[in-house]
């Protein structure tokens, strides 16, 4: 009986959470056929180690000013990637302006344009904006404080991230376009594809208009009314929120809601994106955060009734065509609104929410350990062994003191502990049998 033994060598300096030998899958993901919008750049597809980088910077609170805020103190995963306040809490107590945004399926869209009102011309772009923020975390470089040059100085001092780095860039040097880079591939690898809907439009083969087998006749009704323009019946959703991906229409204006979240007399023309729509609601059916740019709507059932009759503000120069007119007042039955809340409730995923590889990565002191390949092993791919043969692995010789932690399944070890780094294996079950080493250097 012959059978592949997968062999790793490795040598590491902690025991670790993250193993840069044995990294999560970000780069190939499964995406759905039926997806075809996709914004990252050429420069900047995603990678297992970039992404990884990207979710350590991601959870790291030493990117804000005092080490009090993460990324993810605004965007938690277990609310897609948003916030359930309606204004998020900065580095030094001071309020967001606006509602913090779901990253849900960021990377599937047409607009390139980031933030609701679009001012980061690309993701990357985006990525650096929070870290530069006066209120959000901090390296402004104005009004007394640092700017982004002490933050990179600052991370160069911390052990992991010149292992990071040179993990996904190939030095260890830490530029602002680096961590840009990394943010945005990890922000671009938080998909969302196993909800309801989903699996009804896999059952159609990708196709929108049929109804959707899994779905109640309520449920298909909404996704009726969600693709239909206004003249024709519908409300027109999909003219701006365009299934599959619900991505944003890059061309359009304000959806009529023009209050600021800090102060309602204090009108916001600007705010012409939404993120996806995608996981508005999460598992349990609760709302993943109010919504809208100022988290004024807190029901799904409040959103239709805007949309149902749009307010016409004669100072609200920037709504949006389409919801003037027929799309602005749509008169939908009770019936009608409740089917649209209920087609809405189909577009929330499960693995998103608790998917380990977009998880904090930090333990509960804020230590993050990380295993490295320190050396090129001597033993790489895989070799064929026959069953009871006795073979010989060897990795390169550490550090003296160093010491190695072979573990081997489908067979034993002949050699007596401690081992060095040579064994002999006898191997007893070949066609279930692998050896591993971790390497611990002094
Ligand atoms: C203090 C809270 C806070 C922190 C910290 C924060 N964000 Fe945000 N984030 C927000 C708010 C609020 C918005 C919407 C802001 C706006 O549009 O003006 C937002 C928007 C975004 C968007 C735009 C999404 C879209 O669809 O347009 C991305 C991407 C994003 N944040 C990523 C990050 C990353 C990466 C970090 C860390 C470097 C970060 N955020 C740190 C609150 C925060
Ligand atoms: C003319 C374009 C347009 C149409 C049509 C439209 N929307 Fe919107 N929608 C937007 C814009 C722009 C925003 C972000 C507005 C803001 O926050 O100020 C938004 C926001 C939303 C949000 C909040 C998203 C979040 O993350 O907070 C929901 C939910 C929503 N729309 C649902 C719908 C539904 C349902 C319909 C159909 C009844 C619809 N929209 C029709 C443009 C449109």
């Amino acid at each position: 009986m012959k059978a592949k033994i997968l062999l790793l060598g490795m040598s590491v300096l902690f025991i670790a959470a993250i193993n840069l030998n044995n990294l999560d899958d970000y780069a190939n993901q499964p995406i759905p056929p039926y997806i075809t919008k996709d914004n990252a750049p050429p420069f900047n597809e995603i990678t297992d180690a970039g992404a990884t980088l990207g979710r350590v910077l991601f959870y790291d609170k030493n990117l804000s000013l005092n080490n009090s805020i993460a990324c993810a103190g605004c965007h938690k995963q277990q609310f897609a990637f948003s916030d359930t306040a309606r204004q998020s809490v900065g580095f030094n107590g001071a309020l967001t302006g606006r509602h913090s945004m779901r990253l849900v399926n960021a990377r599937f869209g047409t607009e390139i344009r980031f933030f609701w009102d679009e001012r980061a011309t690309s993701l990357e772009n985006q990525s650096t904006q929070p870290i530069k923020d006066f209120g959000e975390m901090g390296f402004s470089g104005t009004n007394g404080q640092p700017g982004i040059d002490s933050l990179i100085s600052k991370l160069s001092d911390i052990s992991y991230y010149p292992v990071l780095f040179t993990y996904a860039f190939g030095s260890p040097q830490i530029t602002e376009a680096r961590i840009q880079n990394a943010l945005a591939q990890f922000v671009r690898s938080i998909q969302s594809f196993d909800s309801k809907f989903d699996a009804g439009l896999a059952a159609t083969g990708g196709n929108l208009g049929p109804p959707f087998p899994n779905f109640t006749p309520q449920e298909n009704q909404g996704k009726n009314l969600f693709l239909t323009p206004p003249p024709a019946g519908g409300a027109g959703c999909q003219g701006c929120h365009r299934a599959p991906e619900f991505d944003i229409d890059p061309a359009s204006l304000n959806n009529g809601v023009i209050a600021t979240a800090a102060n309602p007399a204090i009108l916001d023309l600007t705010n012409t994106r939404a993120p996806s729509l995608r996981d508005v609601a999460g598992p349990t059916g609760a709302l993943n955060g109010p919504m809208m740019h100022n988290g004024n709507l807190t029901t799904l059932a409040g959103v239709i009734a805007h949309y149902n009759l749009v307010p016409l503000n004669p100072a609200n120069t920037l709504l949006d065509p389409r919801l003037q007119g027929p799309g602005g007042n749509l008169q939908l039955t009770a019936n009608e609104q409740n089917a649209l809340v209920a087609f809405l409730r189909t577009l929330t995923g499960v693995n998103v929410y608790t998917d380990p590889k977009l998880s904090d990565p930090f333990d509960a002191a804020g230590n993050l350990d990380l295993q490295f390949c320190a050396f090129t092993p001597t033993i790489t791919g895989s070799a064929e062994v026959c069953n009871s043969a006795v073979n010989t692995y060897s990795v390169p010789a550490g550090p003296a003191g160093a010491f190695y932690n072979w573990s081997v399944t489908g067979g034993t070890i002949l050699s007596t502990p401690p081992y060095s780094n040579t064994i002999q294996v006898q191997w007893t079950n070949a066609a279930n049998a692998s050896v591993s080493i971790v390497q611990f250097n002094p």
